[in-house]
């Protein structure tokens, strides 16, 4: 992705364009005539000019060195810690950069939590199993739990101090608070792409889409609500292939009667149906069971014992695990 400084283009086009916050040549071609001109400040003769040597400079390369090869495989195959050793582990090293990963779950099974804690190892080195960038962290139900981050700030994780040293996170983690369908999709198509030119932003977390697609829609709307899950699914993949980053869609459950040992059983099963889980790459779900364990923070209380569960993943086997959630954060048990 060539940057608009080293585009052959006259310096004051350049000088707009980077003032204006394009900083590669995919983002240029990613952004509408209106917007080159409005924002970027150009005439039409330039906005054609910009348009056209970046497109050169991305059909440019046609031969590609093994390294190269091996260097955009590897990004494209990164993981993000969930920030417990063992949890990451059992998801073969976190959660993927590529489509979406959902993680569904009742109210109350850790989603938020487990969240929240993505959205700070992402900002730790590639080495400690983050991406090195910040989140954007978009709200649909309950406001951004900002006394629980703080909470996490301090105890979490001690196996990351020595990167945590020099960090503020909170200036890595951007909040959106969003009440309709029609503000997501805004907010997806257009405000959420110019933020991702401008910063380094790693992780994109929608809590939750269901949140919005349960509400907005009337029993008998449904062509409408699958249209419109696909709009915001189509572009969730498309920023996380152009971006390289992880996106996480949380999701409620419905109960659903299953057979189970022979017996019709309640079973939860991710809400929004089909139209929703055709563009899931990865589904994890998340539940409370009826059994606690002494906290490991603080011996007098139990804490619940939480399973979580691969439903679908392209790379891993459908098996479950066991967590728990405490002040520090979520950490899986044996
Ligand atoms: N500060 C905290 N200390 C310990 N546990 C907490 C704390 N805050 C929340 N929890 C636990 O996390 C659970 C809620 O998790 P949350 O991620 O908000 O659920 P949801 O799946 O609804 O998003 C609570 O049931 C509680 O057990
Ligand atoms: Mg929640």
């Amino acid at each position: 992705m060539a940057s608009p400084d080293i585009l052959d283009l006259p310096e004051k086009v350049r000088e707009n364009l980077e003032k204006a916050g394009w900083v590669s040549s995919n983002s240029i071609l990613m952004s509408s005539d209106h917007e080159l001109r409005k924002l970027g400040n150009l005439t039409k003769e330039e906005c054609e000019l910009v348009r056209t040597r970046a497109a050169q400079s991305v059909l440019a390369s046609g031969f590609i060195s093994v390294t190269e090869a091996v260097c955009s495989l590897k990004e494209k195959w990164q993981r993000l810690s969930v920030g417990c050793s063992k949890l990451d582990r059992f998801l073969r090293g976190g959660v993927g950069v590529q489509g979406i990963t959902e993680i569904a779950g009742e109210s109350g099974s850790g989603k938020t939590q487990l969240c929240l804690q993505m959205a700070l190892t992402v900002q730790y080195p590639v080495t400690y199993g983050g991406l090195s960038g910040g989140a954007v962290y978009i709200c649909t139900e309950d406001a951004f739990p900002s006394r629980r981050l703080q909470e996490l700030f301090c105890c979490f994780p001690p196996t990351f101090s020595e990167a945590q040293t020099n960090m503020n996170f909170g200036d890595s983690i951007f909040i959106e608070h969003i009440g309709d369908v029609e503000s997501l999709k805004q907010c997806l198509l257009v405000r959420l792409p110019q933020l991702l030119t401008q910063r380094k932003v790693k992780l994109v977390v929608v809590d939750s889409i269901a949140g919005l697609f349960r509400s907005d829609y009337d029993p008998g709307d449904a062509v409408n609500r699958a249209k419109d899950l696909q709009v915001v699914g189509g572009q969730l993949h498309k920023l996380a292939e152009q971006f390289h980053l992880a996106v996480i869609c949380v999701n409620q459950v419905t109960n659903v009667a299953g057979k189970k040992n022979n017996e019709t059983q309640q079973q939860p099963v991710a809400a929004l149906g089909l139209a929703w889980a055709n563009m899931v790459t990865t589904r994890l779900q998340l539940c409370r069971t009826a059994h606690t364990v002494p906290d490991p923070h603080q011996p007098d209380h139990t804490v619940c014992v939480r399973t979580l569960q691969v439903v679908f993943a392209p790379n891993l086997p459908s098996d479950s695990c066991h967590f728990i959630v405490t002040k520090a954060g979520v950490f899986g048990i044996n």
